[in-house]
């Protein structure tokens, strides 16, 4: 693919606490790419959860890990680096109310980057929360990144190292490299290069498979006051998760929208054509898995407008998985609340409480209406669109907000 090789092949999670330092660390990974974001269309497909592409590279002339780097030319030697691949950073929001959005990004995530402040006790709620959501939605290629080490002496920083290990001990995260770096003085982001080589992998994927993106966000791009003639149609934000998806191509997606017809709605499923893509801040005539997408369609801006097709998925008609309108789940309980100041323990779900469900990059709440042992039928307000054997993490509320609580697998 010569004319879009800096596409991003890959989609790399910055997760963790509350200021812990993941923006500013996507930062200092992307270079110079968040200056480019200032265009109305890539503003429109940046998605809540942060979003930016970095090329990573080397210099032929440094010693390893010095040469991991992503500049384009060596500060030491003058001499071009060399691409080594384009990745996305997908920034999820750190915040204990914004878990939502957290679990939807990691839906599309293929690996993760989880910051951890140096200078504060080991874990903070978040910390636990974030790395509980990775482990149910099955995320293991992990890198640590001990952040804010320019705040700590050397032992304060090898006793926080400690912790960690600690912490991460039993975990998904067990083994994971832990690299100290400063985010702000951008320290060792070299080691964080070579550790996101090592420990995330492209994943393998079959470019004969149909195309099926998960949709993040959707847009209306028109300005206010565009006349019909110069009307662009409805703009898709999200990734592909495998599968090549090309311009002209039809696409069909699902739930799609509620229609009401002699009294009663349902939801049916749109179709319209692919009328541009954009990916790695460019158009392209064909996208393939990871990194953010823009898709350009067909359907009326109406439709896209304000996110209110987040949480579908597309594909070629006739290939997408079906659409629930309530389903049974097998449910496997966390043994505590994450994230809680104190771990209080998780009852059994009861029949008529209400749960809040990420399936892939869809959130939706549902009604028990029938608990057993180990599963549970739900209703939802809104249907999903989800093969069978899907993840699923379910959220109570408890107090003032939804909590993690367990995974789900979809079941029928
Ligand atoms: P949320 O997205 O709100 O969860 O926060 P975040 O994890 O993205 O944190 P962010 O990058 O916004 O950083 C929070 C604060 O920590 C900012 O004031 C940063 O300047 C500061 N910070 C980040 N990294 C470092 C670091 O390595 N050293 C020091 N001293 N400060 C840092």
């Amino acid at each position: 693919m010569a004319d879009n090789h800096r596409q991003p092949e890959v989609n790399i999670g910055l997760v963790g606490h509350v200021d812990h330092g993941k923006t500013t660390l996507v930062r200092a990974l992307s270079g110079e790419w968040t200056d480019q974001h200032s265009e109305e269309m890539k503003r429109g497909i940046s998605i809540r959860l942060g979003y930016a592409d970095a090329t990573l590279r080397r210099c032929p002339d440094c010693e390893e890990p010095e040469c991991y780097t992503v500049a384009e030319e060596c500060p030491e030697h003058g001499t071009e680096t060399e691409v080594l691949r384009t990745v996305s950073f997908v920034d999820a929001p750190g915040h204990e109310t914004l878990m939502a959005t957290m679990l939807s990004g990691a839906a599309i995530m293929d690996g993760a980057v989880l910051v951890v402040s140096a200078n504060e006790p080991v874990p903070q709620p978040q910390t636990e929360e974030h790395l509980m959501a990775l482990d149910i939605i099955g995320i293991d290629n992990i890198v640590i990144a001990q952040n804010k080490v320019d705040l700590v002496d050397g032992e304060q920083a090898r006793q926080n190292y400690e912790e960690i290990q600690e912490f991460v001990e039993g975990t998904v995260a067990e083994g994971a490299p832990i690299v100290p770096i400063s985010a702000e003085q951008e320290i060792n982001i070299d080691l964080v290069i070579d550790a996101l080589e090592s420990e995330i992998p492209t994943p393998d994927r079959d470019p004969e498979a149909d195309p099926r993106m998960y949709v993040a966000r959707s847009f209306d791009i028109n300005r206010p006051g565009t006349t019909w003639d110069g009307l662009l149609g409805g703009v898709l934000g999200g990734s592909l998760v495998q599968g090549e998806l090309d311009v002209d191509e039809d696409i069909e997606l699902r739930p799609g929208r509620e229609v009401e017809e002699g009294g009663k709605t349902e939801w049916r499923s749109v179709t319209t054509t692919v009328r541009s893509l954009q990916a790695g801040g460019e158009d392209v005539d064909a996208a393939s898995p990871g990194g953010l997408l823009g898709v350009g369609t067909g359907l009326d801006p109406s439709l896209t407008k304000g996110d209110a097709l987040a949480g579908q998925v597309a594909g070629p008609p006739e290939t997408l998985p079906p659409t629930w309108d309530s389903f049974t789940m097998d449910v496997d309980l966390l043994e505590r609340l994450v994230g809680a100041e104190e771990g209080d323990t998780i009852d059994e779900i009861t029949t008529g409480e209400p749960l809040m469900l990420t399936v892939g990059t869809a959130t939706t709440v549902g009604s028990v209406t029938s608990a057993r042992d180990g599963e549970c039928d739900v209703q939802l307000k809104r249907p999903v669109c989800a093969p069978e054997g899907s993840k699923i993490a379910i959220n109570r509320r408890v107090g003032a907000r939804w909590r993690l609580i367990g995974v789900g697998t979809l079941t029928e």
